[in-house]
């Protein structure tokens, strides 16, 4: 990444930042830094002018600037900010603006190819740590990148260009940095879009020739042994966490205290960032409930620029948005504050069996059986995070990678799981589980679930929340199987979720997806479009599984809806689907907080009135965005 060289002199930067600092028992060095009203003063006012606060609720975007034609700006539009600008962006940052180069342009011919960066790049390419400290890589899915810059023997783009990754990067470690930064883009009319790992599977965290704010260096976390909020009746352990901090660094720091919260199986998820704010699935789900209804706080730069703390107190209608409303769609989170809960032994299992020796057949009629118990398993407090995979042109594998049984000693485990295992082996499909026992949650999670591989070239992704109510009669539950063994037969990697993330007696309403609150599975299946598919043949692939893979699942699964977190960017009716009976509350709120679309992201809350023009019109973030109708 190359820093922008800090040579503006030709104006007075004598900017104040003043200290404001309320009356709260937890408080963070980034929040000293704060930008005001007052400080702007110092400003050359054309300068001032791009940096400065908006009234809440107001809808004055300066329209004037007309050769945007109803698009974010864009290079080479007349009204794109000078390079002055952008210097006088990066100063006010302290030097935290970030000039986008793609991460693998060492593989591209050009000043910057180096062909043994590019092999440690490519051989570390499909982890997800080797992107984290990247300021813009979209891993979670570098299809909706654009595929402009990946290790060739990923994908080869021929040159390396930016394509969907933002052209510039705050690298944000105060909140004033954050809301330079939204105030900037409001008032300049450049796209925003806000970057905290890079996992989201609909390539969120980036776009086109933005502005990004990455969250990840916002790290600071404090424990608070006794939290009271009356309003959420709850008096008990939290931490405040930075928006930046990720499961690893969360779980470890709530073991170091005895404690434990409510955040992802992935190791490195942004658990205090998008993950939270969009809902969040944890192995302690089926206990605790979805990772949104642990909140009772957040700390947010509003899309005017305010930075206000949101909790039943102040800005409640915010509060209860951000508990499961999405990302990137109300402001910039600075910091969470979550409940936390007494340590507990888990157990934990996992095992595998495939076609190899049993025909097809039997291989489903294992996993029929297992569906039998997804809802005394669930509401026993267990999650079961297990997956149906092709190895090989003609076989498949079944594989429970764990098992995980929160509170429960090994022989509590085993006799859960004693019915199924009991059809397995008169369905003489042999398994050989192994059975860890753990006094504490943080080693049996770190031990317990994989490092998923990521940087899929050529795969789409969909999925579904299976209703419980399908578990109601044997007719229902054997066409939800057969959906799913459908897909399986088809290829399909079926990454699934047995759990129950029920409203938990203690947590409150928020704006999670209601249909998290039925669902005993969280199913996920993947496809892939053969690596040489021309675009028209993506285009079919897509909508074959769009419309035919996907469409099985909700076939069966009439009016519930899937995760945002994990799904299908292409999701018809995305907004019954992600956000239920929720939707109108939550777009009623995002045209309050920010009536003039400052935020945007695929699929987000208020997303239908903005599309993006591509090339190739192919789905992607590699093009200009645009109002609908322009
Ligand atoms: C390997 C892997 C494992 C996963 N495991 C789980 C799991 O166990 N449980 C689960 O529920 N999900 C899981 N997910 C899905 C994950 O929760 C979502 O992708 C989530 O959006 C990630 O949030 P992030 O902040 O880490 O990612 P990013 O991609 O950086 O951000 C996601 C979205 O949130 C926005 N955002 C991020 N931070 C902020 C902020 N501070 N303020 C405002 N907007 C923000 C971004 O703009 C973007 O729209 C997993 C994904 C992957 C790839
Ligand atoms: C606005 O844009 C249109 C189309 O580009 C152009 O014809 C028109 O002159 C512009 N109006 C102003 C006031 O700039
Ligand atoms: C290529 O990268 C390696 C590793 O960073 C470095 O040691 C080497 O000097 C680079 N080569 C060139 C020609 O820049
Ligand atoms: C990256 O790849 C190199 C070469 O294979 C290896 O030595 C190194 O440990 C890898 N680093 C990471 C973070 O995986
Ligand atoms: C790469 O860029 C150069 C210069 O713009 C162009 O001539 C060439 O055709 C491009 N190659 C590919 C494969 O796109
Ligand atoms: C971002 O900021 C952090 C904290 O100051 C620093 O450690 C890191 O190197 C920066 N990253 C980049 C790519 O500039
Ligand atoms: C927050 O993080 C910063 C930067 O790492 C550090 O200097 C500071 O001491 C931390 N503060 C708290 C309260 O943890
Ligand atoms: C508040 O919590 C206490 C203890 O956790 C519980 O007994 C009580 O019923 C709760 N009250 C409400 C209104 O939820
Ligand atoms: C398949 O059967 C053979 C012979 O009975 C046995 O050796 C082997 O372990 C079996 N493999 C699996 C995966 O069960
Ligand atoms: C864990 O199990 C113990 C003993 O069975 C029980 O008393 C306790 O309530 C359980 N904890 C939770 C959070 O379910
Ligand atoms: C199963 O449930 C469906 C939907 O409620 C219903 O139409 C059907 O009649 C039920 N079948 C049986 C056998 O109860
Ligand atoms: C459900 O499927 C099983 C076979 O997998 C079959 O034996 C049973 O009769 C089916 N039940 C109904 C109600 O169709
Ligand atoms: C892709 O490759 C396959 C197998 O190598 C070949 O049969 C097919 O014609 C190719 N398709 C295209 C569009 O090039």
């Amino acid at each position: 990444m190359s820093r922008i060289a800090t040579t503006v002199t030709s104006i007075a930067l004598h900017l104040v930042f003043f200290l404001l600092k309320p009356s709260q028992s937890l408080w963070f060095e980034h929040a000293d830094t704060q930008l005001t009203s007052e400080a702007l003063v110092n400003l050359h006012p054309n300068e001032a002018a791009l940096f400065q606060f908006d009234v809440l609720g107001s809808s004055k975007f300066k329209r004037t600037r007309n050769s945007t034609a109803g698009c974010k700006i864009y290079p080479g539009d007349a009204v794109w900010p000078s390079e002055t600008a952008w210097e006088i962006l990066n100063k006010l940052t302290g030097g935290s603006l970030i000039k986008t180069i793609p991460q693998a342009a060492p593989c591209y011919q050009g000043p910057l190819y180096n062909a043994t960066e590019c092999a440690t790049l490519t051989a570390n390419w499909t982890n997800t740590y080797t992107h984290i400290g990247d300021p813009v890589e979209m891993f979670g899915s570098p299809v909706f990148q654009g595929l402009t810059c990946q290790p060739p023997s990923f994908y080869n783009s021929g040159n390396c260009t930016l394509g969907g990754y933002p052209l510039y990067v705050i690298n944000a470690t105060t909140v004033a940095d954050i809301q330079l930064g939204v105030n900037f883009a409001r008032n300049t009319g450049v796209r925003l879009v806000v970057r905290n790992t890079g996992h989201d599977f609909s390539g969120k965290s980036g776009g086109g020739a933005a502005l990004s704010i990455w969250t990840h260096y916002l790290k600071n976390i404090s424990f608070v042994s006794n939290y009271v909020d009356d309003t959420l009746n709850y008096s008990g352990p939290a931490f405040k966490a930075g928006s930046g901090v990720e499961a690893y660094e969360m779980y470890k720091e709530a073991s170091n205290h005895g404690v434990i919260v409510v955040g992802g199986e992935g190791q490195t998820v942004g658990v205090m960032g998008g993950y939270i704010q969009g809902g969040g699935h944890s192995p302690l789900s089926s206990i605790f409930g979805i990772a949104a209804d642990q909140v009772l706080a957040y700390d947010v730069v509003l899309p005017n620029g305010q930075f206000v703390t949101a909790s039943t107190a102040s800005y409640p209608d915010l509060f209860w948005a951000l508990r499961g409303g999405g990302g990137s769609t109300f402001g910039v989170v600075t910091s969470v504050t979550v409940k936390a809960y007494a340590d507990m032994p888990i157990t934990s299992v996992t095992f595998s069996y495939t076609t190899a020796n049993i025909s097809h057949d039997t291989f489903w009629a294992g996993y029929r059986a297992y569906l039998d118990y997804f809802p005394q398993n669930a509401d026993a407090g267990t999650y079961a995070y297990h997956f149906v995979v092709s190895i090989g042109p003609s076989d498949l594998m079944f594989l429970m990678q764990p098992f995980f049984a929160p509170n429960k000693t090994v022989a509590e485990t085993q006799a859960l799981l004693k019915p199924w295992f009991t059809r397995l082996a008169a369905l003489r499909i042999n398994i050989t589980p192994a059975y860890a026992h753990y006094d504490s949650f943080y080693p049996a999670w770190l031990n317990s679930f994989p490092l998923e591989a990521m940087e899929h070239t050529n795969a789409m992704t969909g999925s579904r929340l299976f209703p419980r109510s399908n578990w109601a009669n044997e007719t229902l539950l054997n066409a939800t199987f057969e959906a799913i063994r459908e897909s399986g037969e088809k290829g399909a990697t079926l990454i699934m979720f047995n759990m129950a993330p029920t409203l938990k007696a203690g947590n409150t309403d928020n704006a999670v997806n209601p249909a998290w609150r039925k669902t005993v599975l969280h199913a996920i299946q993947n496809m892939e479009w053969p690596a040489n598919a021309t675009t028209a043949g993506i285009l079919a692939a897509r909508k074959a599984f769009t419309y035919g893979d996907m469409q099985r699942w909700r076939d069966v699964s009439p009016g519930a809806g899937c995760y945002l977190g994990e799904s299908d960017r292409l999701e018809p009716n995305f907004q019954q689907a992600f956000y239920g009976s929720n939707y109108a509350k939550l777009l009623a709120i995002k045209k309050k907080y920010d009536p003039n679309d400052v935020f945007w992201a695929a699929t987000a809350v208020g997303s239908e009135g903005w599309y993006l023009k591509t090339e190739d019109g192919l789905p992607s973030e590699n093009g200009k965005l645009c109002r609908v109708g322009n």
